[in-house]
């Protein structure tokens, strides 16, 4: 859904900016987004959505203990899940 549509600035774009943790103002989230001055009806929504994220993200920090670094987050295991290729039985062919 559009967040401000003079601008053609979505919902996820809006998100995108902020959880990569590049913006953590709508003065950040406007100038990653390349918005333009226009008709401003679209202030107030995104001074809220930047307020809802940020509510959201420091309740999840406060949770969890924060955010891990990269160095603690574990590897993922493909071996589990991804089943071995099965190998072709060429006896049963030969005939
Ligand atoms: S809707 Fe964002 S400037 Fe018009």
């Amino acid at each position: 859904m559009y967040v401000c549509v003079c601008n053609a600035v979505t919902e996820d774009d809006v998100h995108g900016c902020m959880a990569n943790g590049a913006c953590t103002t709508a003065k950040e989230v406007k100038a990653a987004c390349g918005w333009k001055p226009s008709c401003g009806s679209c202030t107030k929504r995104i001074h809220a959505m930047v307020s809802r994220f940020r509510t959201a993200s420091e309740l999840a920090d406060a949770l969890t203990g924060g955010p891990l670094p990269l160095a603690a987050a574990p590897e993922p295991t493909y071996a589990a899940t991804v089943p071995e290729p099965a190998e072709e039985s060429t006896s049963s062919n030969a005939a």
